[in-house]
């Protein structure tokens, strides 16, 4: 007899906190033989396979031993309209958006290209194990439309937003500030909180928002409180300048959005590298998220996030890719990178609190810790399976692994697609192969 349960089989491995050290297992669960039974879309229960397996004899079973299984990744910035931007060569930030990033943006003001753009970009999110993104979209209504529906379609929990941009910027990519807001308060009245959709505020950055559109921005999320907010700062050193002369009368780049009531503990900042000690007071007291985007940081050569700092303060970052500016779409690569940034600061990544940090922390820096990122009982079934000898590398490496962490460590700097062997979403497997579908 069947149901509508679902039981996966493998090596279980669920985060309760941030691990405070290597030797830290309170901070974690793991279960060698252990099971995960997913039921209307939620995890109804978590742990050894011999236990969970006699209380629901009618569920189907998926056994991925030996893999890992793990609650599905979350990116917490990255840029949709750029998946045709990714690996731009020779610039860096101002550059890069001038030359690159602007004009392919442009192009998602039609609709049909924002959906089919869309349809390829949810492929490579799952196939890369990323289950929930925090994602820009372009200016035009018809692109954030377009994420929207196909996150509904796939039943995905996927937080963004239509940038605010109203200067600096070519024509056909700008709105105005009335019209940015009217957008963004249409589109979170259609959007926000049906199904599993969350919008984000977006003014882009300073540079591409004028003082009158930040200020309805800050309207907005006065407004609507319960709507993330997401934008950019302190990623370079020019954008930096450029921001100060820009908005003079503000005591540091992270004062303009302090000034116009754009941080709280929803807000995501990314990049975040090359703070002053009054800025990280204010990320401290409103509990504003600076997110580490590794690969975007090297590529465009825009510096090192010091995380040692942040969190001596108490703060802690999110981590994400940044397509396009970012070269990978895996939070794998994206903890590779970042492993290598604090090497160069004399910082370490242990694997425990890499993977904490791609999924439960993640969760915690977005605030939905009782929803994603972890395999809790009553969360959503989001979940990754990984293969640590997905490659002939990989392999060989692993044959001499004599930990967990070491294991896990192999997929944190060896690991991408490839080791993401399957992907449920809210409680349903998804097919994990992009060049499949691409042909199919
Ligand atoms: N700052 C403003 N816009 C962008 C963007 O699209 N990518 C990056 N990396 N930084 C930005
Ligand atoms: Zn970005």
């Amino acid at each position: 007899q069947t149901c509508d349960k679902t039981l996966l089989r493998g090596r279980v491995l669920t985060f309760h906190a941030a691990p405070a050290d290597e030797s830290d297992t309170e901070a974690y669960s793991y279960h060698p033989d252990g099971a995960i039974l997913m039921a209307g879309g939620l995890i109804e229960a978590v742990g050894e396979y011999a236990e969970i397996a006699v209380r629901a004899p009618g569920a189907t079973l998926v056994d991925h031993r030996p893999c890992l299984l793990l609650p599905g990744f979350i990116d917490s910035h990255i840029h949709f309209p750029q998946v045709q931007v990714i690996a731009s060569w020779g610039a860096q930030l101002l550059d890069w958006l001038n030359n690159y990033t602007f004009p392919a943006e442009t192009g998602f003001a039609d609709p049909a290209h924002s959906a089919a753009m869309a349809a390829r970009f949810y492929d490579l999110l799952i196939g890369h194990g990323t289950t929930t993104a925090v994602a820009f979209c372009s200016v035009h209504p018809a692109s954030a439309e377009a994420f929207f529906a196909e996150a509904a379609r796939r039943d995905m929990r996927m937080i963004g937003g239509k940038v605010m941009m109203d200067r600096n910027a070519p024509e056909g990519l700008t709105d105005t500030a009335q019209q940015g807001y009217d957008e963004s308060k249409a589109l979170i009245a259609r959007w926000h909180g049906r199904g599993r959709a969350e919008y984000a505020i977006t003014p882009r950055f300073a540079i591409t928002s004028s003082p009158a559109q930040l200020e309805l921005a800050g309207a907005l999320v006065a407004e609507h409180p319960d709507c993330h907010v997401q934008t950019h700062l302190s990623e370079n050193r020019d954008e930096i300048a450029f921001t100060r002369a820009l908005y003079p009368e503000a005591p540091d780049y992270l004062g303009v959005y302090e000034r116009f009531g754009l941080l709280h503990a929803k807000t995501l900042l990314g990049h975040s590298i090359h703070l002053e000690p009054r800025e990280i007071e204010v990320l401290a007291e409103t509990g504003a998220k600076p997110v580490f985007c590794p690969t975007s940081n090297l590529f465009l050569g825009s510096g090192l996030f010091d995380d040692a700092g942040l969190r001596a303060r108490g703060i802690a970052a999110g981590i994400a890719t940044d397509v396009g500016a970012g070269t990978s779409y895996s939070m794998l690569q994206t903890l590779n990178e970042g492993y290598k940034i604090l090497q160069l600061q004399g910082q370490k990544l242990h694997p425990l609190a890499a993977f904490h940090w791609i999924t439960r922390g993640n969760a915690v820096a977005l605030g939905l810790e009782d929803r994603i990122g972890t395999l809790e009982p009553g969360t959503e079934a989001d979940v990754v399976v990984l293969n640590p000898a997905a490659t002939e590398a990989m392999a060989l490496r692993a044959e001499a692994a004599q930990s967990l962490s070491e294991e896990l460590f192999i997929l944190q700097i060896m690991g991408d697609d490839r080791a993401v062997e399957a992907v449920y979403v809210a409680g349903r497997a998804q097919t994990t192969s992009v060049a499949g579908l691409v042909t199919a």
